[in-house]
């Protein structure tokens, strides 16, 4: 049985006394009781994983876990303004987002480069959140399954059973930030397609990987996407940063 993940990606966003009061509110509606057999988790920007990680840590029940949003794929050295998988472990972050769309169209990663960021945070003991998904263009051309599949097989021929330890994100990029959200059918169907392409490898780990969903979840929708027999989840952007509906949508 999978459990059930959400997990916000506040992106560039936050400062000291929002992130405060953020955790505040989640961490005591998180004590008035969770729906059991769930996880949840913030990537928070760089700089504030420490001031989020003592704040969560005051939290009575350890519900939430801290997660930053992208990692090195070195391990130390000449690296100017990179950070590695061991100062995140550190930190005390427990996710790390790998392959983020916009890292890969603003910062040219490639499959390669964000599996060996997966290594490195699998290498330290942290969970890679290795993000898929297809374009605009790519979907209405009909080939979002064929592009999301070659991600993933990328993904699975350098990292192999390593998968295991790894959650997936589709984010379809038109989805992003845009509000057009996938329908819950659309976004099951790629879920599947993805689940089908890791069976193919692994049939164990195809049934045990989580694989989430992101692109404008709000509260509104996350109860019909999350409901999906192969959506084990969401990746929360926009939603993440205000408080009350994070909540909303971990209580979905
Ligand atoms: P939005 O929820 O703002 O669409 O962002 C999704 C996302 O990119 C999460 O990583």
């Amino acid at each position: 049985m999978r459990p059930l993940i959400v997990i916000g990606n506040w992106k560039m966003n936050g400062n000291l006394a929002a992130n405060r009061e953020w955790v505040q509110i989640v961490c005591h509606g998180m004590e008035k009781g969770m729906p059991a057999g769930r996880r949840y988790g913030v990537c928070a920007p760089y700089p504030y994983l420490a001031q989020c990680g003592e704040l969560i840590q005051t939290c009575s029940l350890a519900f939430l876990s801290l997660g930053a949003q992208d990692v090195s794929a070195h391990v130390s050295g000449a690296y100017t303004g990179e950070v590695s998988a061991s100062m995140l472990r550190e930190l005390g972050c427990t996710y790390v987002i790998v392959g983020h769309s916009e890292r890969r169209e603003m910062h040219q990663e490639t499959d390669e480069l964000v599996s060996e960021k997966a290594l490195q945070a699998l290498d330290n003991g942290l969970t890679p959140i290795i993000c898929v998904g297809e374009t605009a263009v790519e979907r209405n051309s009909g080939r979002a399954v064929e592009v999301v599949r070659g991600q993933i097989s990328r993904q699975v021929s350098i990292l192999q059973d390593r998968l295991a330890d790894c959650l997936v994100a589709y984010e379809p990029i038109w989805a992003i930030g845009t509000g057009k959200v996938a329908s819950a059918q659309v976004a099951q169907d790629v879920h599947r397609a993805i689940r089908l392409q890791l069976a193919e490898f692994d049939e164990d780990v195809a049934s045990h990987v989580c694989i989430l969903y992101g692109g404008s979840v709000k509260p509104e929708n996350a109860v019909e996407l999350f409901a999906m027999p192969d959506i084990d989840g969401g990746l929360i952007g926009g939603a993440s940063l205000n408080p009350r509906d994070f909540l909303a949508i971990c209580q979905a």
